[in-house]
Order: C-alpha cells, then structure tokens, then sequence
C-alpha cells in the first residue's frame, strides 16, 4: 500500500530530561531497545503502513539524529525539520507546517512503539474521514497518562484530561495522532501552558469543541512509551519476547532459548546465555553468565560477570565480577572489579546517575 498523500512526522526533539544522564550526551530516541534505536521502530511503522514522506523534528541533538538516520537507506523521502527550542508537540507541528503543506498527516512520538503497527488505525482514520484521530490504550494506572472521558455512547471524545486525580476511563491517549490540515487553525489558538509547552491535548480538545470529526480507535497489543529507565528496560523485553534465534558466529558456550548474535563477536565455552537476548558485533564475551532480557550493543568486552534483564549500549567494558540486574548502561562505559585494598567502592559517576550497591 503507498498512501501517497499522507505524510509522517515523527518527533525526536525534547530534552529527555527523565531519562538523565544517558539524554546529556544522546537524544533520548536514539537509546536502542534490542540493539535497534526507538526512534527506528517509528519510522519502520510508518514505511509499513505505507507513507514514504516522513519529516524528522530534530531537537537538541540534531546531528546524532541525522546522522544516525542516514545510517540507513530507508524506502522513503525523509526531510528533517528543526524545531529550536522544544516547546511542546503542538510546537512541533506548527514548525512543520510549511512541510505538510495541505496533506494529512500522522504524527508519531520517536520514543513510542506500538507492537501491532498503525495500519489498521490509518485505514479508520482515512474510512470515517475524521479531522483528528487518536489511539487509545487500556492502562492500569490512569493517574499518570493523559486520558480521555468518552461520550455517554462511548462513540465521540468529550474530553481530554492530563493525568486526572479522579480518571473518568483507563484509556490512556497514545503518542500517535491523525491530523488533518485543519489542525494548524486549532495550534493557531493555543497559548503555552502552566509548563511553557504548545499542548497537542488542548490542540485536540479545541478541535473537539468546534465539532470537527476526532475519532479514536483502541490499541489491541501493547503500546510502551519509552520516556523513564524502566520503560526502556520493558520495551526491551517485550520486543525480545517476539525475536528468533539468529547465532552468525561459532561458539561452544552454552546458548538456550532464543538469542540472536551478530557478526564478529567472539564467545568463550565457559559462557552461558540463556535467551531471550540480543549481543551486538564484534563483542568479547568470557566466562558470562548472560540472562534472559540482555541486549548487549556492538564492539562491548564483558567478563567474568553475571548480567540479566539489562541494556547495555556499545562500547561499555563491565569486568566485575558479580551480577547485574535491571540495569541500563550507557555508551563506552566501564565497570571494573577493585583487585587492590582497600575493597570499597571506588566510584566515578557522573550528574543524575543512579547507583544500587
Ligand atoms: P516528552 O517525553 O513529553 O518530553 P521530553 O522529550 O522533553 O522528555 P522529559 O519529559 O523527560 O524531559 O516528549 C514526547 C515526545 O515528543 C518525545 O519523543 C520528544 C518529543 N518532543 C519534541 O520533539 N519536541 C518538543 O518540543 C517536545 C516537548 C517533545
């Protein structure tokens, strides 16, 4: 399917700030979940569903970004489009408005994945002919997303509230959103709020209030918004959940389960892995214990450790000795074992990291 006028703009601006201190030096949507940046899986979903014109907002980072995504040679024309300041997603739209021209439009959060893609949920936006259209998803805590009160028939959108004290339903607005041109009068009307950002939830509801068409549609698999340590680490594991066993390399350690190993690495016999895990290129792994959940990133040396439900990202050396658990570790990082007296902690950690010794 080529949805020729239809065109994707996939955010990945903002500062990140929740995700400290791994945002100073990368833009948030370029953290890999199982070895591949989330920012990927935005633009696969798009490809997939058929829209080969994305525009990229870049934010702080932008070279990293564009860097990155040149990487690839992705099936589509891909404009890059620089917002300044971050000062919320309707302020992203609005700066790409003289690229979406009078085109409908998705427009998809970089740091959002939904496993069941978004096909069947343009197809209902461009069936019904709404002006807006949004994803919602069941969740169990209301309180922290922004949700939605539908009407008595539960057919329209009444209201939008962001993370309500009293939640009027569980059905948490996704970070994906069908727009027709008619959005750019409603972003024309807003004024920033309490926390200085153009809100796409005031965006929505002002169109809401002007009786344009805005439909929704539920999401059946899971949707993970991966802005906090620990969504990443659960993105993780719901996409190793689905991988399947791919080894390019010899090696006479002991694999069970589904582990996928990329060229180059070099594996020693006295290691075990047990799947699901992903361990990137030319790796040194010896006398490992890797367990399930652990994507390991390219060119990372880990020996003599146990590591489990972990991301390690390239580079990263860890030699230490005992286990390693929940962990999110960033680029080029090194964890090393204290061989000499005295045996306490020696520390090098820089602003807003997390340590639990
Ligand atoms: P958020 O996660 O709400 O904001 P943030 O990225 O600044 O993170 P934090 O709250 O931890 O500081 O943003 C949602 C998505 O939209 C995310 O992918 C970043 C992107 N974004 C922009 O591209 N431009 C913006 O102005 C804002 C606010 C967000």
């Amino acid at each position: 399917m080529w949805c020729s006028n239809m065109k994707a703009l996939i955010l990945s601006g903002g500062y990140g700030t929740r995700l400290r201190p791994l945002t100073y030096s990368q833009q948030k949507q370029l953290i890999p979940v199982a070895n591949k940046p989330v920012l990927f899986y935005a633009i696969e979903d798009v490809i997939e569903a058929g829209i080969h014109d994305i525009g990229i907002i870049l934010g702080p980072n932008k070279d990293q970004v564009i860097e990155t995504v040149k990487s690839v040679d992705w099936d589509a024309n891909i404009e890059f489009i620089y917002q300044g300041e971050p000062l919320g997603i309707a302020h992203a739209i609005k700066v790409a408005q003289y690229w979406i021209g009078s085109s409908d439009f998705v427009v998809y959060l970089g740091d959002n994945i939904l496993r069941e893609g978004i096909v069947n949920h343009l197809k209902y936006f461009k069936k019904e002919n709404f002006d807006a259209s949004i994803l919602l998803c069941e969740v169990k805590n209301p309180q922290r997303f922004g949700i939605v009160q539908l009407s008595e028939d539960g057919k329209t959108i009444k209201r939008l509230i962001e993370k309500p004290k009293v939640p009027p339903s569980n059905l948490a607005l996704v970070g994906i959103y069908f727009f027709k041109p008619i959005v750019f009068e409603a972003i024309s009307h807003l004024k920033p709020s309490w926390r200085g950002e153009l809100e796409i939830t005031e965006a929505i509801q002002w169109l809401i209030d002007h009786d344009y068409k805005v439909g929704w549609t539920k999401v059946t698999g899971w949707w993970k918004d991966t802005g906090k340590p620990e969504d990443i680490l659960e993105a993780n594991r719901l996409i190793l959940d689905d991988i399947k066993t791919s080894i390019k390399v010899e090696t006479n350690a002991r694999i069970h389960g589904r582990v996928i190993i990329e060229e180059g690495t070099q594996i020693d016999e006295n290691t075990v892995i047990k799947g699901p895990a992903i361990i990137g290129k030319n790796c040194i792994i010896k006398n490992v214990y890797i367990g399930p959940y652990t994507s390991i990133g390219n060119n990372c040396v880990i020996e003599n450790t146990e590591i489990e439900d972990s991301v390690v990202l390239e580079d990263s050396k860890i030699k230490c000795g005992g286990r390693i658990v929940e962990s999110l570790i960033g680029r080029n990082v090194k964890i090393l074992r204290q061989h000499n007296h005295p045996f306490g902690k020696r520390l090098i950690i820089g602003d807003n990291s997390q340590v639990v010794l």
